[in-house]
């Protein structure tokens, strides 16, 4: 059923590319492409790919490997229209990806994007061999995912009345932004990235950018609040009260259900940019800290522990569930276990820091991975390109053994200068492509001068399935190819 549905989604992308129709069958005859699943390593991403005058074999001792298999064929193929037949050079290869972690994610919190979009968004992720979708679902700006325990999550912490204006001088739009995924909504996007061999991890970020949710219950606040769902963009001083017993309980419950919806082995917890002034004065977190027995640390302030403890509170949960918890360098300030999984984005230190420390760490530094960084997305041509594709996410900083702790690279786009796909397309391609090969090609066969030319394939296929990409790249790399002519 996996072959037929992996070789249906190869020839209708031929036909799309090609304009030519191929009929799948289970028969074999001459002048095929053939999907030949081998035994070995079934969760392997290995494939190989033969081309020559009798067809094109892809083999791959798994279902994901055809898939990169067929992804490869995919990118491969001439664009063309009106012609009875296409040819590809002949060619035998061997392909491996470099890391197993290949994420981007994508904020929903600051904007809402419909579910048939995220779907387009995920089949671009797709074609760029990603296998993680980050999904960063609650923010100070809107919470998005029903939770059915806390129904007001939704009915009142996923609406806003109005949007700063970029201008960013107390000047807002005055148009209302709303919008949530209902949990079978969840689940279908799950469903769809698993058809891509895409795991979709869930993100819901505490103990910090928790307006939405306090405005909800306001009762999970230091103060009390009252609060309302956040109409422009930073860091808040109120977050989630980490001293009361209701609060660490209503963090579990939502992990319960998100469990529920999301099979990932992966849960991202959040915990960046919680400032600690609230929890300074507040009466429940300084008894919860003498609690605890929680002492001044020449690191680590009592503030900072307390966060400690209620992200491993939540760990606890998480991995009673078999799962592993995610989250932001920030958890760092403090002693988390080894066995939380960091996303370094504060800086590439913070990685490097983080993989010395023992932790499995993802590569994701705002200097280089942000698509949404307004200051670099002013970059043009191709400086902007080679910001990305230039990073190594294994420092050589890291000795041998620490880069070990390395598992992958991501890319973020943040919405709050973000509502519609035109905005998110050009902040996504084609940087998305010099990403790509970040995540999967061995560093040695890295070189952005080879890049060039299979970044305007990629251009030509943007175009042809109506993505917005950033063309000023585009004319920059054209000239850039003709000069060295
Ligand atoms: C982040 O950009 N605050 C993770
Ligand atoms: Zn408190």
């Amino acid at each position: 059923e996996k072959q037929k549905k992996d070789a249906e989604f190869l020839a209708s992308h031929i036909k799309e590319v090609t304009g030519i129709e191929v009929k799948t069958t289970d028969k074999q005859a001459k002048g095929q492409i053939r999907l030949v699943l081998n035994a070995g390593d079934t969760q392997s991403e290995a494939y190989s790919l033969v081309v020559n005058k009798n067809g094109i074999t892809i083999s791959a001792t798994s279902h994901v490997g055809i898939f990169y298999g067929i992804q490869s064929v995919m990118k491969a193929l001439p664009i063309t229209k009106n012609v009875k037949s296409v040819s590809l050079p002949a060619a035998e290869v061997t392909d491996a990806p470099r890391f197993a972690y290949r994420a981007f994610m994508i904020d929903v919190g600051r904007h809402y994007f419909s579910v048939p979009y995220l779907k387009k968004l995920i089949d671009v992720f797709a074609m760029h061999n990603i296998n993680y979708f980050h999904w960063h679902l609650t923010e100070d700006q809107g919470w998005r995912l029903e939770i059915k325990k806390y129904p007001m999550l939704t009915q009142i912490g996923s609406k806003r009345k109005e949007t700063i204006l970029p201008t960013n001088k107390n000047e807002f739009d005055g148009v209302p932004v709303s919008g949530y995924y209902t949990q079978e909504e969840a689940r279908e996007i799950v469903k769809y990235a698993a058809d891509r061999y895409i795991t979709v991890i869930p993100e819901v970020d505490m103990p910090g950018h928790m307006l939405a949710a306090l405005a909800s219950y306001p009762e999970l606040g230091c103060t009390g609040g009252p609060y309302e769902v956040a109409t422009r963009f930073g860091v808040f001083e109120d977050v989630l009260c980490a001293g009361k017993a209701q609060t660490l309980q209503f963090a579990k419950d939502v992990m319960d259900e998100i469990m529920d919806i999301f099979p990932s082995e992966y849960i991202h917890i959040g915990g960046d940019e919680c400032p600690k002034n609230r929890w300074k004065v507040c009466g429940n977190c300084q008894k919860k800290i003498a609690d605890l027995g929680i002492q001044e640390l020449p690191k680590h302030s009592k503030e900072e522990q307390l966060q400690t403890w209620f992200m491993g509170e939540i760990e606890k949960q998480i991995r009673n569930r078999g799962r592993k918890m995610m989250g932001w360098d920030e958890i760092l300030e403090g002693t988390p276990s080894k066995d939380i999984t960091v996303c370094g984005w504060t800086s590439v230190n913070a990685s490097i820091r983080s993989a010395r420390e023992g932790h499995p760490t993802i590569v994701a530094p705002i200097s280089n991975f942000y698509f949404s960084n307004p200051r670099i997305n002013k970059i043009e041509g191709i400086p902007s390109i080679q910001r990305v594709y230039d990073l190594d996410p294994c420092s050589d900083k890291l000795s041998p053994a620490d880069q070990q702790n390395i598992i992958g690279a991501e890319g973020c786009i943040w919405t709050e200068w973000v509502k519609d796909a035109e905005k998110m397309e050009w902040e996504l391609l084609p940087r998305l492509a010099a990403l790509s090969e970040v995540q999967w090609t061995a560093k040695d066969k890295r070189n952005l001068e080879n890049f060039f030319p299979r970044m305007l394939h990629m251009q030509d296929l943007y175009r042809l399935y109506g993505l917005n990409y950033k063309a000023d790249i585009e004319d920059a790399v054209k000239k850039h190819l003709e000069e060295k002519k």
